[in-house]
């Protein structure tokens, strides 16, 4: 989707749809008059009209939306008030919220009242002294690209309830005020590289398993170095045991898929610093000879949201440029029951050293993240930020609502604190040392799964932390949010890209 930004004087702007946020309780009739520019724009008559439906049908309340129809306005054929909730309840995140409703009922008009050839050219009257208008205008456009997220490639019907994909090629957009340009259209850049990406991660959980598979993954990767300037390599699976990684390679063995380790870089000139991120990237996990139940099983496609979250957030980086270097490490391979399969009980050797005995097979995310985060300290990241589905439990303790996370403080807070700003919540999760007697083994360094039903989410990121060799780290477990059965505000059914905003979000800040 592209989008462009024009701004000016209301009376000016060739809008074919007006949006007016109101908020809750507010006299909307009065904002409607006072609005600049507006009352000539709509003429006296269309603003009588409408002042009764205002006053009988509108209370502000979030998220409603009224659409009125307007008549001999040039241009402008539709005026959307959208409830806003109470003004002192609003942030960027109502914002972005509002922007994901816009594209879903803009989504549902027939193409020829919304928008003609693709274009869809829309005023926004930005308000509320609480957020900034760049950062609200961010928040809408990214909104408007993550609320017009679908997929249909493997839809030999098309759904005539939807807008014809591709969803508005272009988007014009205007809005009043008193702005900076220039700022206006970092926050537009922002938004579309955030948005954007995005849904590229949601396209990429979204692919069957048989054909998002690690080589696929690895040429997704491949495809996003070329867009976003980034340097890319991938290792095969002999290059994978030359490195001595024991553990990714066990996890690959019952899979006919061959696996692959894909590693993005992207170098910010003069950096001391290069942030390490690690996805897990199981194309299909079916739990190995361990195996899970069908129902289980039905959305393991999905167990390579992180890795998805990592390729999507380098696009980001990529585009944007933040001050730190950045190496994304992802670590793909089914996890299969095939003849060669891992036998619970079978040790492995992982790339930094440690035996680990594998008494679980479908506890496979940490074996293979534990190689690549080895992999990314050899290659020298100062700090490491892993992202997985990597446990049922997480799921269990904290639903799809919110991510769990682990690890050290300060890089966890900075992690949580860049989540709010993108409207993904973290819950802080302990790793208490008693923890890791439970991974404790009779015959090797460590076994891979404790006992069922006690603080898996911990127990896995104790196991994980035993790899990073005591560098700043967080580890964050997203089984739950990574897929949702019902959309809602800007994340859809599916595969939800959780994860791509938070992570850039963070690389950006720093410096
Ligand atoms: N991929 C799963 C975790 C998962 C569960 C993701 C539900 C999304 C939704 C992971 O590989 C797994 O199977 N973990 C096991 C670990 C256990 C055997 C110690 C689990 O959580 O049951
Ligand atoms: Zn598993
Ligand atoms: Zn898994």
């Amino acid at each position: 989707m592209k989008v462009s930004l024009e701004t000016g004087s209301l009376a000016e702007l060739k809008a074919e749809i007006i949006v007016l946020p109101i908020f809750f309780q507010e006299d909307a009739v009065k904002v409607l008059t006072k609005e600049p520019g507006l009352d000539k724009k709509l003429g006296k008559a269309m603003l009588a009209a409408m002042k009764t439906m205002v006053a009988e049908e509108f209370s502000g309340k979030f998220g409603q939306q009224l659409w009125l129809p307007c008549y001999e306005t040039g241009n402008l054929k539709k005026l959307c008030l959208f409830g806003m909730g109470k003004e002192s309840d609003l942030s960027a995140n109502c914002y972005r919220k509002v922007g994901a409703h816009l594209a879903r009922k803009l989504g549902t008009l027939p193409a020829k009242t919304a928008a003609k050839k693709n274009l869809l050219s829309m005023h926004l009257i930005l308000r509320g002294a609480k957020v900034g208008n760049e950062f609200a205008l961010e928040a809408v456009v990214e909104g408007l690209i993550l609320g017009s997220f679908s997929f249909s490639r493997y839809k030999t019907q098309k759904d005539e309830s939807k807008h014809p994909e591709p969803f508005y090629k272009r988007v014009a957009l205007s809005v009043s005020g008193d702005l900076s340009k220039h700022k206006l259209d970092q926050a537009v850049k922002k938004a579309v590289s955030m948005g954007t990406s995005t849904n590229l991660a949601r396209e990429l959980v979204a692919e069957p398993p048989s054909e998002m598979t690690p080589s696929r993954l690895a040429q997704e990767a491949k495809k996003i170095a070329a867009k976003a300037d980034l340097e890319v390599k991938i290792m095969t699976p002999g290059q994978i045991e030359k490195l001595g990684m024991g553990a990714l390679l066990g996890v690959a063995r019952g899979a006919k898929e061959e696996a692959r380790l894909i590693t993005l870089k992207y170098t910010a000139p003069r950096s001391k610093r290069t942030i390490g991120l690690i996805g897990k990237g199981i194309t299909f996990d079916s739990g190995g000879l361990s195996l899970k139940p069908a129902q289980s099983m039905e959305h393991m496609k999905y167990d390579m949201s992180g890795a998805a979250a990592c390729l999507a957030a380098m696009q980001i980086i990529g585009e944007l440029k933040p001050k730190v270097s950045v190496l994304m490490v992802v670590a793909a391979t089914e996890n299969m029951p095939g003849d060669n399969a891992l036998h619970p009980g079978d040790v492995l050797k992982s790339m930094n050293g440690k035996t680990i005995e594998v008494n679980n097979t479908d506890a496979e995310g940490r074996l293979i993240l534990a190689d690549a985060i080895t992999y990314a300290i050899k290659e020298g990241v100062t700090e490491v930020i892993d992202i997985a589905t990597l446990t049922g439990a997480v799921v269990t303790a904290l639903g799809r609502v919110a991510a769990g996370i682990m690890g050290s403080q300060s890089l966890v807070d900075a992690v949580i604190e860049s989540g709010k700003g993108c409207g993904e919540k973290f819950w802080q999760l302990p790793l208490f040392d008693e923890y890791k007697e439970g991974l404790r083994s009779d015959i090797a360094d460590l076994k891979n799964a404790g006992s069922r039903g006690e603080a898996g989410s911990s127990s896995a990121g104790m196991f994980i932390k035993e790899f990073t060799e005591n560098l700043p780290w967080a580890h964050l477990d997203v089984a739950g949010v990574s897929w949702l059965e019902r959309e809602k505000d800007e994340w859809n059914k599916g595969g939800t890209g959780f994860g791509a905003r938070t992570l850039s979000s963070y690389v950006l800040s720093q410096s």
